[in-house]
């Protein structure tokens, strides 16, 4: 990330959800499609942020966008778009079987926290980000007087300290209790050696039968589709490198030897056919990323 400022692809994800929730064709995939934190976090972002939201819900730019960005990056948005849906759907899941709180590592402008309090008042609910990232997303929740009591936010830098420092010192947390943790399009910015120490930190952080849903990078999808190169260079362009990944073929490996049980490979095919499908949806999907559900080995 550019030292000092929030994440700059944080808000471009956060843009896209938006555009997608504009797209008459994606638009039933959405609970509730005019849900504004979103909008609020954006504009918060700064100016640069508020016009590019603004041309993305113009009915004349628009389409001259999403051209450039399909593109430059097939399918990419789209995918975004399913990994938001599934890690929701199985965080409500693992919350309405039991688990005590739910934790979100590198939480960007997402609203999963927002939405799934409400859905469970007796949860308590953590987001650990960037504290320039984090920011932004304070302000903006406090400005619209929408800050949750039972939300937690931890600023922190994965590169100076650890998320596992954070949450043992933070109010109501319980590392012995069953638990929830995210961290979606996160992963790939951390070094190997820091997402290794992330994968340790949740082991520790969580219960017996705590959930684990994450995103990984198909590092082969990167050595050989340009499209996905595409997508590399300008997230190096924007000071967010890809750092890591991992072969979604070899996960399940991966996650036993780091203490883990692989439960769903959700790669883009599976995603595809678990939330597309249904809807007779036929647009194509990058398969530079993968999603996962995993749950903790006693
Ligand atoms: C692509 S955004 C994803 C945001 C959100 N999880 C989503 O999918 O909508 C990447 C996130 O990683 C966070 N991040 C990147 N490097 C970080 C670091 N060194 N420490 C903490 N967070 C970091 C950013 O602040 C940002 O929120």
């Amino acid at each position: 990330m550019k030292k000092g400022k929030p994440s700059e692809t944080a808000m471009r994800v956060a843009t896209g959800i938006v555009a997608s929730r504009l797209d008459a064709l994606l638009r039933p995939l959405f609970k509730d499609p005019d849900e504004p934190y979103l909008e609020w976090f954006v504009n918060e972002h700064g100016e640069g942020a508020r016009r590019y939201l603004q041309a993305w819900k113009s009915n004349s730019q628009a389409p001259i966008m999403q051209f450039f960005r399909e593109q430059m990056a097939k399918g990419s948005a789209l995918f975004t778009l399913l990994r938001k849906l599934f890690i929701e759907e199985e965080a409500r899941a693992a919350l309405a079987q039991g688990a005590r709180q739910l934790v979100v590592l590198g939480a960007g402008y997402d609203p999963l926290t927002l939405r799934l309090q409400k859905e469970f008042p007796q949860a308590r609910f953590y987001e650990v980000d960037h504290p320039a990232t984090q920011e932004v997303k304070r302000r903006a929740l406090i400005g619209h007087d929408a800050l949750p009591s039972s939300l937690t936010l931890l600023p922190v830098d994965f590169e100076v300290e650890t998320a596992e420092a954070a949450l043992r010192a933070a109010p109501g947390f319980d590392p012995d209790a069953p638990g929830c943790f995210v961290c979606e399009g996160t992963l790939m910015y951390l070094t190997p050696e820091d997402a290794q120490a992330l994968f340790a930190s949740v082991r520790r952080l969580g219960g017996p039968g705590s959930r684990f849903l994450f995103t990984w990078l198909d590092q082969s999808v990167l050595d050989t589709d340009p499209k996905a190169k595409n997508i590399a260079a300008m997230l190096s362009y924007a000071g967010e490198p890809l750092r890591s990944s991992h072969d979604p073929a070899d996960i399940g490996g991966y996650l036993k030897k780091q203490g883990f049980k692989l439960l769903t490979l959700g790669d883009h095919q599976a995603l595809k056919q678990r939330f597309l499908d249904p809807h007779g949806i036929t647009r194509p999907v990058s398969a530079l990323e993968y999603a996962v559900l995993a749950e903790r080995r006693k």
